[in-house]
C-alpha cells in the first residue's frame, strides 16, 4: 500500500511540478528580496494555506532536484503523504484502496443522505433525484388527424408487432430492451438543438436541457431494469443492431422533420405506458414476483426503503407519461410553425 501511495503521488508531482514551481518561485523571490526569511515564508504559508501547503512544498522539492534527491525525498516524505491521504486533503482512496491525487480538485466530496448515511452513487447525486408525479393522467392520447400524425401513429403501431412477437409477456425483458431505444430520441434532439444553438448564436429556450434530461431519465429506467433482468448474449446483439439503425434513422428524421420525430416519440411513450400497465397487471396477479425495488430506484425516485418492484414500475410509468406530454407538446409547437425555443421548455420535472 505504501508503495502505491508514494508511486501515485510521485507520478502526479513529477508531471505537474511546473505549475507548483511557479507558485513557489513567488515565495522564493520574496524571500531573496529580504522580505521574509525562508523559515518565516514557510510559517506564513502554513498559516495561510494550512496543511495543503505541505504537499505544494513537497512538489517543489521533487521538481527542482535530480532523480537521486527524489528517491531520498520519497522515503523522507512517505509518512507525510500517507497522513495527507488519510485526511483526504490532497488525495483520496478509491474503493480498491488506491490513492488518487486530487491535484485537479476533482475529488468527490462526502455526501450524506437525509438520514445521515453516506450517498453511495457516483452516477447521480441527491439533487438530481425527485418524486415522480404518479397523479399524471395516463390515458391522454393525441388523436392523429394530419397525414404526418397518422404516419407517426401507424409507424409506432407497426413497430409494436415484432416487439409483441419477440417478447410476448416477458415484461421485464421487454422493458429493459425498449429502454435502450427510448433513451435515444432525447439525446439526438438535445444534441441537434445544441448544434443549432451554436450555429445560430441563439438560446434554445431550455429545450436542450429538457431533452437531455429526458434521455438521462430513460437511461435511469434502463439502469433500474438491468438490476432485475440480465440481458442474454443475443439480446445484447439485438441492442447493438437496433441502436445502430435507430440512432441514425432518428438523427436523419429529426433533421428533416422535428415535428414528425417528436410525434413518433410521443406515440412511443404512449406504447411505453401501455407496456408498463401490463407489467403492473402481471405483478398484481402474481405472474411476476413483486421483489424489493432495486436500491438505485429507491434513491433516484426517493422511494421508501421498503419499496417494491410495483412501486418502481409505477414511477417509471409516470415518467413515460411525462415524456409523452413533452414530446406531443414539442410536435404541437412545430405544427404552429414555431421553433421550440419560442415556447418555454418543461424543465425541472426530472
Ligand atoms: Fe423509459
Ligand atoms: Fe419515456
Amino acid at each position: 500500500m505504501k508503495h502505491l501511495v508514494v508511486r501515485s503521488v510521485l507520478r502526479g508531482l513529477l508531471v505537474n511540478g511546473g505549475r507548483s514551481g511557479r507558485y513557489i518561485s513567488t515565495v522564493t523571490a520574496a524571500s531573496t528580496a529580504g522580505v521574509l526569511k525562508p523559515t518565516e515564508v514557510w510559517t506564513e504559508l502554513r498559516s495561510r494555506y494550512g496543511t495543503s501547503f505541505d504537499v505544494f512544498y513537497w512538489r517543489r522539492m521533487i521538481s527542482s532536484n535530480a532523480t537521486e534527491t527524489a528517491v531520498a525525498e520519497k522515503l523522507k516524505t512517505e509518512k507525510s503523504v500517507e497522513k495527507q491521504a488519510e485526511k483526504g486533503v490532497e488525495s483520496f482512496k478509491t474503493s480498491d484502496g488506491t490513492v488518487v491525487s486530487s491535484y485537479w480538485g476533482i475529488s468527490k466530496p462526502k455526501i450524506l443522505r437525509e438520514d445521515g448515511t453516506e450517498w453511495p452513487w457516483n452516477c447521480f447525486m441527491p439533487w438530481e433525484t425527485y418524486r415522480s408525479n404518479t397523479a399524471i393522467d395516463l390515458s391522454k392520447h393525441h388523436v392523429p388527424k394530419t397525414f404526418l400524425d397518422k404516419f407517426a401513429y401507424r409507424t409506432v403501431k407497426l413497430l409494436r408487432v415484432p416487439t409483441d412477437i419477440f417478447f410476448q409477456r416477458r415484461y421485464g425483458c421487454r422493458a429493459m430492451m425498449l429502454e435502450t431505444v427510448a433513451a435515444v430520441p432525447g439525446m439526438v434532439g438535445g444534441m441537434l438543438l445544441h448544434l443549432r444553438s451554436l450555429r445560430r448564436f441563439q438560446q434554445s429556450g431550455g429545450w436542450i436541457k429538457a431533452l437531455l434530461e429526458e434521455a438521462e431519465n430513460e437511461r435511469m429506467h434502463l439502469m433500474t431494469m438491468v438490476e432485475l433482468v440480465q440481458p442474454k448474449w443475443y439480446e445484447r446483439l439485438l441492442v447493438l443492431a437496433v441502436q445502430g439503425v435507430f440512432f441514425n434513422a432518428y438523427f436523419v428524421l429529426y433533421l428533416l422533420s422535428p415535428k414528425l420525430a417528436h410525434r413518433i416519440t410521443g406515440y412511443l411513450e404512449e406504447e411505453a405506458i401501455h407496456s408498463y400497465t401490463e407489467f403492473l397487471k402481471d405483478i398484481k396477479n402474481g405472474k411476476i414476483e413483486n421483489v424489493p425495488a432495486p436500491a438505485i430506484a429507491i434513491d433516484y425516485w426517493r422511494l421508501p426503503k421498503d419499496a417494491t418492484l410495483e412501486d418502481a414500475i409505477t414511477v417509471i410509468r409516470a415518467d413515460e407519461a411525462h415524456h409523452r406530454d413533452v414530446n406531443h407538446f414539442a410536435s404541437d409547437i412545430h405544427y404552429q410553425g414555431k421553433e421550440l425555443r419560442e415556447a418555454p421548455a418543461p424543465l425541472g420535472y426530472h
